[in-house]
């Protein structure tokens, strides 16, 4: 099992990557009648990471779909779209969802394949 060290260096992994990354094996979930969606997204060293799509204004944003405390998905997470934040539904830290805990990045849809946008870092 990787470490809290090693997720975190899977952070920068992910931040390191330039491009715009497939998101595999979405799944719809439907979260107090909001529609949000898991998946995965591959790393150049075949590591696979979690995300969450969620709905935020206008657009969709990917975060990765583990707490930073410990792990915890955050499906279940209440979404704030005033405040930018996440809560933890585990022990109800709040998480921006851009900035270093969970990496928000933008998605976008085409030709029915979702890619994870990886903006500058
Ligand atoms: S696991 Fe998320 S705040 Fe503790």
């Amino acid at each position: 099992m990787p470490t809290i060290w090693g997720r975190r260096l899977l952070f920068c992994q992910w931040d390191a990557m330039s491009e715009e990354l497939p998101i595999e094996h979405i799944q719809d979930h439907d979260i107090r009648g909001e529609t949000r969606w898991t998946g995965y997204v591959k790393l150049s060293n075949g590591y696979r990471v979690g995300v969450l799509v969620l709905a935020v204004g206008d657009g969709l944003i990917a975060v990765r779909n583990r707490c930073p405390h410990r792990a915890v998905p955050l499906l279940q997470g209440r979404l704030d779209q005033t405040a930018g934040t996440l809560e933890c539904p585990s022990h109800g830290w709040e998480l921006p969802l851009v900035g270093s805990d969970l990496k928000g990045a933008p998605v976008v849809k085409r030709d029915g394949q979702w890619f994870l946008v990886r903006t500058a870092v």
